[in-house]
């Protein structure tokens, strides 16, 4: 005799099924969905013992369908509480942040023109202003053009292995843009008024005021009847502009190609003329060489030199970037920092 009918078994069943369903639906955690489990499916003491229980007190055939529904009922009520543990972890992945909000933002890096190229740019500017058009060359050139045309004679210390770049044996990476002035003399009869920016090499050691390479910007200006006083005039004017009111000076000096050479030097912009670092402490500050273009350069591009007259500078917008922007050592403007580059950016 069972003490309990198997109607009864049914609807016990049944309604274990309706609340263990209801639990786990009902569990919003992990954790929750723990206790459920353990309630209705705990191996020691879970509500489905009872059941379980019950069946043996089932005799013949009645005991392989209670058996059967018992089964049924456990399977059934394991895989929703597994498809509700998959639920609530698939809840939990979407739910966590994805964003860290206590993360660093990421630094936007702007883009920004070198202080040289500016420089570089500006020069250009002014003198497109009083009718020069820009040249460039090449930065291998032949020891003619970057030395003999420009009436180097033929032992001239430049041309040492110590201070010039070799490709071969009559190539050199050019220790200046001069060279460009041949071409642009050979390439056109005067009148001829060009600016030529370009990148230099010269085997300094790296240091505060060398690098083994840097920019130049060469001026030429060739006509019938130019004289000193046209070089020393357009000269301060482009200091005026370059720099604002500021002192210049000329001083006498000497390059091959030039007859007479001068080098023009401003005020400097950092310490004001009472002397600094970057001044050596003199108060001014070198920014180009210039001087009336050599006969003996006229007459190797094929310039009639008993015609014409012309003069010519070369400038270190390297140097005009430090003076411009107080740049303390010229290593600066090579490193590509972009720290530095940002506080001088435009
Ligand atoms: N080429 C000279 C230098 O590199 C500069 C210069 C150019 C001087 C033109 C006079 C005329 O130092």
């Amino acid at each position: 005799m069972s003490a309990t009918t198997l109607n009864d078994f049914q609807s016990s069943a049944a309604e274990l099924e309706h609340a263990a369903s209801a639990a786990f639906s009902a569990a919003d955690s992990a954790d929750a969905l723990e206790k459920a489990r353990a309630e209705f499916l705990g191996r020691t003491s879970g509500r489905l013992l009872g059941l379980q229980r019950l069946v043996p007190s089932f005799e013949g055939p009645e005991r392989g369908v209670a058996g059967r529904a018992f089964n049924e009922l456990k399977k059934t009520l394991e895989g929703r509480l597994e498809a509700r543990r998959t639920e609530l972890e698939s809840h939990a992945r979407s739910a966590a942040p994805r964003t860290d909000l206590t993360m660093p933002s990421r630094r936007q890096f702007r883009g920004a023109e070198h202080p040289v190229t500016l420089v570089i740019e500006e020069i250009i500017e002014i003198f497109r202003g009083i009718g020069f058009t820009v040249a460039t060359g090449p930065e291998a050139e032949t020891e003619w053009y970057n030395f003999t045309a420009l009436n180097f004679p033929p032992d001239h210390p430049a041309m040492d292995m110590h201070d010039t770049m070799y490709l071969a044996d009559d190539v050199v990476l050019r220790t200046h843009t001069s060279p460009v002035q041949v071409r642009s003399l050979q390439a056109g009869p005067p009148p001829i008024r060009v600016v030529i920016p370009g990148n230099v090499y010269r085997l300094d050691p790296f240091d505060a005021s060398h690098a083994p390479m840097f920019s130049q910007i060469e001026g030429l200006a060739v006509d019938d009847g130019i004289s000193f006083v046209d070089l020393k005039a357009t000269l301060t004017h482009f200091a005026q502009r370059f720099f604002g009111a500021t002192r210049t000076r000329f001083r006498p000096s000497y390059f091959p190609f030039t007859e007479p050479s001068a080098e023009m030097d401003v005020e400097c912009r950092l310490c004001k003329g009472t002397g600094c670092p970057a001044c050596k402490g003199t108060g001014w500050m070198e920014i180009l060489g210039a001087g009336m273009v050599h006969p003996n350069v006229l007459d190797a591009a094929g310039v009639d030199s008993e015609r014409y007259t012309g003069w010519a500078f070369g400038m270190g917008p390297g140097r005009m970037a430090i003076q411009r922007y107080g740049i303390p050592d010229i290593r600066l403007l090579y490193d590509s920092d972009v720290r530095f580059l940002e506080r001088v950016a435009r």
